[in-house]
């Protein structure tokens, strides 16, 4: 499966070209849709026997990327192609982009068949770590025990912590708990799946993410923090009767449990790809320079242990293009 991971890079980077064309028209779904599209077409020319099992929603609200939608050039190559479940986020951040603000970014993991947790489109309680504080944190523990023990792991002070949280009326009590402890904060308009993964990525100054957010993206930053060692844990949260149902249907049955990373992601075989579109902690987003475009990507594979950082340049067809270090 390694050997796809750069097929994978292509998927992520057509998503943010695309998504990139719409940055600041401040229409979201536009920017969602012009992602999916682009993933969708990409993702058609890659030799797999892809199954999206986290993707766009189910079939009847979603016309792509749905739960269940076969995707790869599955026919051509017939049975030699792996059977493969994939897990999209084709734009994380849809008004990030729309208002051409920091941090939006296209993102796809896979996995062998039954290796990402199918969550429904619910939210997710979460706290991410870097690998030095991974196995100190518990969900359940007051605010001020699980900043002691991760700056404890960090060999800091409390106060010298950095704490990504959503910024959301429903994280009032956490946010003063967090400040009652002495930790710094970082409030974001939107995208805790990257805020997670510069949590496990040294020197990005974020340290850790807590908060409530969407199920699909705790999955896909354990995908990502698989492979960086990094820790997420996350218990999903019932919102109504139809989501208790829903959740019965897909045969969860403990609402309470509290999945760690090896849980949401559980696969022997993970490869996780993201591309910037906006700037952000990690990557920078997309630039178009006239003669091409220049893009930021992020590719890990678990089973060789690579993280790879890559830069490209898409020229354009220009018989005169030239390319700039
Ligand atoms: P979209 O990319 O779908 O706009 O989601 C962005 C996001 O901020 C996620 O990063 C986060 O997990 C979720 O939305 C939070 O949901 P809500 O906006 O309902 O609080």
């Amino acid at each position: 499966m390694e050997e796809l991971s750069l097929e994978f890079v292509r998927v992520v980077e057509e998503a943010a070209i695309a998504a990139a064309r719409t940055m600041g028209r401040g229409d979201r779904h536009g920017s969602d849709q012009a992602a999916v599209e682009a993933m969708r077409r990409v993702l058609d020319t890659v030799p797999i026997a892809g199954t999206v099992v986290i993707g766009e929603g189910e079939r009847d609200e979603a016309p792509m990327l749905f739960i269940g939608e076969k995707v790869g050039l599955k026919q051509e190559y017939s049975e030699t192609v792996p059977e493969i479940d994939i897990a999209v986020d084709p734009l994380e951040g849809t008004n990030l982009c729309a208002m051409g603000v920091a941090g939006a970014i296209t993102v796809l993991a896979a996995s062998e068949h039954g290796g990402l947790l199918h969550a429904p489109d619910c939210y997710m309680e979460k706290i991410v770590v870097e690998p030095a504080a991974r196995g100190a944190v518990d969900l359940d523990a007051p605010v001020k025990d699980n900043l002691r023990a991760i700056a404890r792991r960090m060999e800091r002070d409390v106060e010298d912590l950095v704490v990504v949280v959503l910024d959301r009326p429903r994280h009032e009590k956490l946010i003063a708990d967090i400040r009652a402890a002495g930790a710094r904060i970082r409030l974001i308009p939107d995208g805790d799946l990257s805020a997670g993964i510069a949590a496990a990525v040294v020197g990005t100054g974020v340290h850790a993410v807590m908060g409530t957010g969407g199920a699909p993206e705790g999955v896909l930053t354990a995908a990502a923090l698989r492979c960086l060692n990094g820790e997420i844990l996350g218990r999903l949260v019932i919102k109504d009767e139809a989501q208790a149902e829903r959740f019965k249907s897909m045969g969860i049955r403990d609402h309470k449990k509290v999945y760690t990373t090896a849980e949401l992601a559980p696969g022997r075989e993970m490869i996780f790809a993201a591309t910037g579109v906006t700037d952000g902690s990690l990557l920078k987003g997309v630039r178009f320079f006239g003669e091409g475009v220049r893009l930021h990507s992020l590719v890990l594979t678990l089973a060789t242990r690579s993280v790879r950082f890559i830069e490209s340049v898409h020229l354009s067809k220009r018989a005169d293009v030239k390319v700039r270090f």
